[in-house]
């Protein structure tokens, strides 16, 4: 089993070691940190080895799953390393399907909504092919996870090679970064710290968001009995960014207010000002053999702000810097 030490890939391997897998964990840490994996140090079943999967992964043994996590996440991480994003994406998903193949492994990647850039379809569905920039800001995150997802139909139609492809909604949970520059991490350190939550607009723009565990239920249930082609995972319900930067504020019991600037930020998938809403329709999920609506939703519709505490957790270590 191959996968990542980032903030999804450090809840994947826990998963994976909890179900009675033995996990490598390959990471350059351009953007994670060993941190996230340090307290599986000790498990006899765990391994973390530095490696840049885009320059070729060579293993020893037998392995039975890759999942390919490794990428900059977030607008103001792929805006600092747009050329790493885009190998990464690219020869580094050809370099892992090239292991999966090698080892006759079961091969995951980990797409993206923003395969669908700024869809004219809301909410958006497996089938819809998007509406992308490839020469934005965001192209060069956006065109590399498309580039991955026709690496791995290519190597599964010229190779046989059994693949899946998630396609990852806005997920937040424990070991998020705070410098991420996404409006979850954004808020709850705004929150911690007493200062004013800012939010573009009059905060009417919505996010869907999916809790850690329950997207790692969806990539396990994905990897367990899905196909080769893509699946929407994330939380089919929505909040407006007001509602959100309030909830963390009451869990927070932060004594912050919220600051509404008077103009919203226009590009999509920045901290919290998005004109092209991302939310999932889980048709594939929903409908086909393998996966069933309850994996869906199991991954997806269960928002934890209101009740469960990934501020809470925060507030009592404090916000990784
Ligand atoms: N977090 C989300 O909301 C979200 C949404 C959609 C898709 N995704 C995808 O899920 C995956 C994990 O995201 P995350 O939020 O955990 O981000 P993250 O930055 O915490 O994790 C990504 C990990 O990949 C590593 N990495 C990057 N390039 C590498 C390379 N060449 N070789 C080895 N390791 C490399 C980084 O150091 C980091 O540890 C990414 O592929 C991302 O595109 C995440």
């Amino acid at each position: 089993m191959r996968t990542r030490s980032g903030f999804i890939g450090s809840h994947l391997c826990e998963a994976l070691l909890a179900s009675g897998n033995r996990v490598l964990a390959l990471d350059n840490y351009i953007t994670g940190s060993p941190d996230n994996v340090r307290a599986l140090q000790d498990n006899p079943d765990f391994e973390l080895s530095q490696v840049d999967v885009n320059h070729g992964v060579f293993i020893d043994g037998d392995v039975r799953y890759v999942l390919h996590f490794a990428s900059p996440a977030s607008p103001p991480q792929y805006d600092s390393n747009p050329i790493h994003t885009l190998k990464v994406g690219t020869v580094g998903t050809m370099n892992m399907l090239g292991l999966a193949r090698a080892k006759e492994a079961t091969f995951l990647l980990a797409s993206t909504s923003e395969v669908y850039g700024d869809p004219l379809v809301h909410p958006q569905p497996e089938s819809y092919w998007g509406n992308v920039n490839p020469i934005g800001p965001r192209g060069c995150y956006d065109e590399a996870k498309r580039c991955g997802e026709a690496f791995a139909m290519a190597y599964h139609r010229a190779h046989q090679v059994d693949t899946r492809i998630v396609r990852i909604f806005n997920t937040h949970g424990p070991r998020m970064q705070v410098s991420d520059g996404r409006a979850v991490p954004n808020f709850m350190a705004q929150a911690i710290r007493g200062e004013p939550l800012t939010v573009y607009g009059d905060g009417s723009q919505t996010r869907s968001l999916c809790y850690v565990s329950d997207l790692v239920s969806g990539v396990l249930a994905a990897l367990e009995r899905g196909d080769e082609l893509p699946v929407n995972l994330g939380n089919p319900q929505e909040i407006t960014v007001l509602e959100l930067a309030e909830t963390i504020i009451r869990l927070a019991r932060s004594k912050s207010r919220v600051f509404c600037t008077v103009t919203a930020k226009s590009r999509p998938g920045s901290v919290d000002g998005s004109s092209a809403p991302m939310r999932p329709i889980c048709v594939v999920a929903a409908s086909a053999a393998r996966l069933r609506r309850d994996d869906c939703a199991r991954s997806a519709a269960r928002p934890r702000l209101a009740s469960q505490p990934p501020v809470h957790r925060i507030s009592r270590r404090g916000p990784r810097p």
